[in-house]
């Protein structure tokens, strides 16, 4: 047991307690974040006069040594310390003896792992956001390809009225488009250095907080010291983000399970995305798109547990905090992996376009078309909605679609059908003729297509 604060003690900590007050098997994650906010604090209490820069110099060389001696396997990170920071600082001082001791000057760990989590929270945010915009591509590819693949829209998981997978896949890049904003968004929200805040009240030391801020890339220093230490919004506010970009996955995920069932073949889900039964040899089953479905809860849980974490804490840290890492820890990993799956599964898929065509066909998706048909002739649209119904009604009875009805039977039930019914209420047509913005027409189609790659050239980011 190496722990920072023997001083005020006369006994040891008991096992249990240590062991239960422990964070070091999961904060072991943070140990570049560490070592980097570190490494800048040294450089600022050098830069202030507050340490020498020979104690300095031996700092940033053990914190080197540290780093690299853990990347390369060399010291592992075991529980013989009680966190992260206990960890780093106790090897430093093995490493180069009293100058080490000097690290934590103007320092405490309360704004030491503020700074961890949140240089941490915006690497991921940052990752995050590349898969959704990879995501984003993906999609935009499959609209392109599909401005004319006819399928069913569906209202009640009912055929609706016809679209197209373009239209369809294009409803899923707008939630993915605006979970890239929200992710920009909370990034630029969080991009502030509590480093400096002390254990709540700031410091005696004249720390240059600007200094480190803009060393360690953030926009500037948080600006009140007991909110810096106590801060977990932004940890909120990612989980937040991450369960809404589960929740969209786990729909399309959804929707995919009920494509690629046997009664509906809309898609076939790729062999390399696919798991088999072990009992019953003719199963392809999609566990993925199941996994990712299930694995929505996890975050959502995760935000929860945060939420309810926070809501009764005193000002300023307090140890409940601690209990941030897993869940945040778990949700990130396991957000990150569902959208660099669910993205590989979705390219890969198989559009069954004519299955798609043929849906649409059946099930009366055209017959809000035929009664604007029939106002277009003159006839109110409610009395043209109660044709129309009965023209359903009528085909039901004759195991027939509306345009596979002779204009004899059309008109026993309305004299107002011409022959041009026929061209109006074509599946073709019925798509065409919705030309409002937002609509799957094929202009107002490719005009969104147009905008929205406008959206992903202008919303770039290098790390893509
Ligand atoms: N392991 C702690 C955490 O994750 C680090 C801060 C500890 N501070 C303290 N005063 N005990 O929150």
């Amino acid at each position: 047991m190496a722990q920072l604060w023997g001083g005020r003690f006369t006994k040891e900590t008991d096992k249990l307690v240590y062991a239960f007050n422990a964070s070091i098997l999961f904060d072991r994650k943070l140990y570049r974040q560490d070592i980097r906010g570190s490494k800048v604090h040294a450089d600022m209490l050098s830069k202030q006069g507050i340490i020498t820069e020979e104690d300095n110099a031996l700092i940033q060389k053990g914190l080197d040594s540290i780093l690299a001696d853990i990347e390369n396997g060399n010291i592992s990170i075991t529980e013989e310390y009680e966190d992260i920071h206990s960890f780093v600082e106790a090897n430093l001082i093995k490493r180069i003896g009293d100058a080490g001791k000097k690290l934590h000057t103007g320092r405490s760990r309360n704004d030491q792992v503020a700074l961890d989590m949140r240089m941490y929270a915006r690497e991921e945010v940052a990752e995050t956001r590349a898969q959704v915009y990879k995501l984003l591509e993906t999609l935009m590819a499959i609209m392109e390809k599909n401005i004319d693949t006819y399928m069913p829209g569906f209202t009640h998981l009912q055929k609706a009225q016809p679209v197209t997978l373009a239209h369809h896949v294009g409803a899923y890049f707008e939630m993915f488009k605006r979970d890239l904003l929200r992710l920009d968004d909370i990034y630029d929200r969080m991009n502030y250095c509590p480093l400096g805040a002390g254990a709540l009240a700031g410091t005696t030391y004249p720390l240059d907080r600007e200094y480190t801020a803009k060393e360690l890339g953030f926009f500037g220093p948080t600006l009140n010291s007991m909110d810096s230490v106590s801060d977990r919004d932004y940890l909120i506010e990612f989980l937040s983000a991450a369960s809404i970009i589960m929740m969209h996955l786990s729909r399309f995920c959804e929707e995919m399970i009920i494509w690629n069932s046997n009664e509906y073949r809309y898609i076939e889900i790729d062999d390399a995305y696919s798991t088999g039964s072990s009992i019953m040899p003719q199963k392809k089953n999609p566990d993925i798109a199941e996994l990712i479905r299930g694995k929505t809860g996890r975050v959502y849980g995760a935000l929860t547990s945060l939420l309810t974490t926070m809501k009764g804490i005193p000002l300023a840290y307090d140890k409940d905090m601690q209990e941030d890492k897993e869940p945040v820890f778990d949700a990130v990993d396991t957000v990150k992996g569902c959208l660099s799956l669910f993205n590989g599964m979705i390219s890969t898929v198989k559009f069954n376009r004519e299955i798609m065509a043929i849906s649409a066909m059946n099930g009366f998706t055209n017959a809000t078309d035929a009664a604007d048909y029939l106002v277009l002739k003159g006839v109110p649209f409610r009395d043209a909605h109660g044709i129309t119904g009965k023209l359903v009604l009528y085909c039901i009875d004759k195991d027939k679609s509306i345009d596979e009805l002779s204009l004899d039977e059309l008109r026993s039930i309305c004299p107002e059908f011409d022959e041009d019914i026929y061209d109006c209420i074509s599946l073709k047509t019925c798509v065409e003729k919705r030309i409002t913005q937002g609509a799957p027409g094929r202009d107002a189609m490719n005009n969104t297509i147009r905008i929205n790659k406008e959206f992903l050239s202008k919303n770039r980011k290098d790390n893509v």
